[in-house]
This record gives C-alpha cells, structure tokens and sequence, in this order.
C-alpha cells in the first residue's frame, strides 16, 4: 500500500496560490532541468492516483497555459480523484471521478486506484481536511522565493490541532528549495 502525500509549490509565506487564483508566479522558477533526483521526478514516479478539490479542478479546467491545465505540465497520468458537492453534468471520464463527502473515505478509494503506489494530495481545503483526520504521512513542497502577500494558503485552512513532522530531505533545485517531510503519528 503506498502512502498519503501533501504537495505543492508553496510561497514563502505560504501561498499555493496568488489573489484570483493567480499561478503565474510558479513559472518563474522552472527547476534544474539537469537535475536528476528532484522530487518533482520522485512524485511523478511514485504517484499512482491524486485527491484534489473542486477549486483546484476549476481552476486546472480554465487554465489558459497548457501547462496548467495537466498535473505537472502533463508528465503525470492516472487516476484523479476530485471532491466536489456539485458534480459537473457530463464531465466525467475514465480519468476522472467525483466523490463527495467523507474524507477518509475519499482517501481511501483514491489509496486503493493507486495500486500500490502514493495517493498524492492537492488543494489547501482538502489538505486541511486530511491534516486534521490524521491521514497524511508526508509533505513535499517546493519552496519558492517570493512573497505573495495574499491568496490561498496551503495549510492554514486546518483545524488548530498541533501537527509534528521530521524533515526527510532539503534539496536546492534552482531558485526553490524542495522540502520533504514525514508526519510524526
Ligand atoms: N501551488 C500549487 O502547487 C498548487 C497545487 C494545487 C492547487 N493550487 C491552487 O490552490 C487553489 C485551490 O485550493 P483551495 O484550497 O482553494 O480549494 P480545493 O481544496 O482545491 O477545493 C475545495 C473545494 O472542494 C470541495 N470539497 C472539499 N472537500 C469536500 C468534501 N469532503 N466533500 C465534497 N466536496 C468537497 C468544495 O467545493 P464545492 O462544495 O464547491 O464542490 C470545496 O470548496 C487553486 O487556486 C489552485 O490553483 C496550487
């Protein structure tokens, strides 16, 4: 069974996002091309499905860059899972399947088309939401050098409970720094 990961590219204060769901900014640091072990490369190769929110499958949908509208510019294929209260009529496909409701139960059906592989969790609220049901064993982030200032946050939208993690691994990779971390249970 692979495990339940949190990831994004995060602000230095902490923003996955700028206001409007701007994600321009990303783009500004494209990563060592030359470098191999990235964990941009470990998330492609150990990710075998994706939970994400209706926020973020929106904003995927309405992305004017091609690069956006694909999970890591399109180099990850496979199952995605996407919470929403409202399904869209008529567009679903054999990729893509929306679940609502319980959290744990939405990370265990995405677990489980993972087949073996990393459940890989995208969006603040439902990170939040899997952060405070205790079911994320690591975070990845790619640490960008820039100050946002306001926008959507990556962990602020959970709950007060007190969360510890160990570093696993801090990698300088261009401008960003890929952080990964390991939640003490
Ligand atoms: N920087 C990065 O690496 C990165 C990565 C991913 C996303 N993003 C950005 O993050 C933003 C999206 O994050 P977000 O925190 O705003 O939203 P989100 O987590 O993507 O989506 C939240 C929405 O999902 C639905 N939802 C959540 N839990 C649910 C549940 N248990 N049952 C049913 N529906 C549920 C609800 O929508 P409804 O009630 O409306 O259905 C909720 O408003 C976007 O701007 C996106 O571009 C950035």
């Amino acid at each position: 069974m692979g495990i339940v990961m949190v990831g994004a590219t995060m602000s230095l204060d902490g923003f996955i996002a700028g206001p409007n769901d701007a994600m321009d900014w990303v783009f500004a640091y494209p990563g060592d091309p030359h470098a191999p072990n990235t964990i941009d490369e470990y998330i492609i190769q150990s990710t075998g499905a994706v939970l994400t929110g209706r926020r973020c499958y929106d904003v995927g949908q309405q992305a004017a860059r091609p690069e956006l509208s694909g999970l890591y510019g399109g180099r990850w294929v496979g199952p995605e899972f996407v919470l929403t209260h409202r399904p869209p009529a008529g567009e679903s496909s054999s990729r893509t399947t929306f679940l609502s409701g319980d959290i744990q139960r939405a990370v265990a059906t995405a677990l489980e088309a993972a087949n073996g592989k990393n459940l890989l969790v995208l969006g603040g609220n439902v990170v939040g939401q899997c952060l405070d049901a205790g079911l994320v064993d690591e975070a990845l982030i790619h640490l960008a050098p820039v100050l946002l200032g306001e926008g959507v946050r990556m962990f602020s939208q959970s709950g007060q409970r007190h969360i510890t993690l160990e570093t696993v691994s801090a990698t300088q990779v261009g401008q960003l720094t890929d952080l990964r971390f390991r939640v003490i249970k």
